[in-house]
């Protein structure tokens, strides 16, 4: 086991559709740990560089569209095999194949509305948060405050 830190992203239908509590639980539930967080608008340059690799494909402006639509909630999220744990939380890219009980499966019919972004590998997880987040806006932090839970 290894511990890392993943880019997660809930996207702006979340915000409207007003569950960034829920999955946010799911994600806390897990055992993951937040350890950084904010709400911002992203703006189309943002947008094309967090999706390059997807460019070319037919898909591109609607994503670039859709992200930069309405705030989203940018946050790190740190644990054991983070990057694949939260892969397996969010389901498949397309809903179709997204099974209940997983975010997308639960939350999103639509593949290009699919309500969350997670880091496919932990190089990418590095690109995307250095993207979003400056070093001094990521809070290591224990567990185990005695008393405080
Ligand atoms: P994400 O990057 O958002 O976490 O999603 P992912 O790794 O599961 O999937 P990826 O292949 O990176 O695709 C990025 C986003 O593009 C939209 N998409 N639309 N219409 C389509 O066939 C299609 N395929 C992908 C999705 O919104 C996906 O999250
Ligand atoms: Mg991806």
């Amino acid at each position: 086991m290894a511990i890392e830190r993943t880019y997660v992203m809930l996207k702006p239908g979340v915000m409207q559709r007003r569950v960034a509590g829920e999955i946010l639980s799911r994600i806390e539930k897990k055992g993951l740990k937040i350890v950084a967080m904010k709400l911002m608008n992203i703006g189309r340059e943002l947008a094309e560089t967090h999706y390059a690799e997807h460019r070319e494909k037919p898909f591109f402006g609607e994503l670039a569209g859709y992200i930069t639509s309405g705030p989203v909630l940018a946050m790190v999220i740190e644990g054991d095999n983070a990057v694949a744990a939260v892969r397996r939380l969010c389901g498949a890219t397309k809903v179709d194949d997204a099974l209940p009980g997983t975010i997308r499966g639960d939350y999103a019919m639509h593949t290009g509305m699919n309500i969350i972004h997670a880091s496919d590998a932990v190089a990418s997880a590095e690109r995307e948060i250095a993207l979003y987040f400056k070093k001094d806006e990521i809070i290591s932090w224990k567990d185990g405050n005695e008393g405080w839970i």
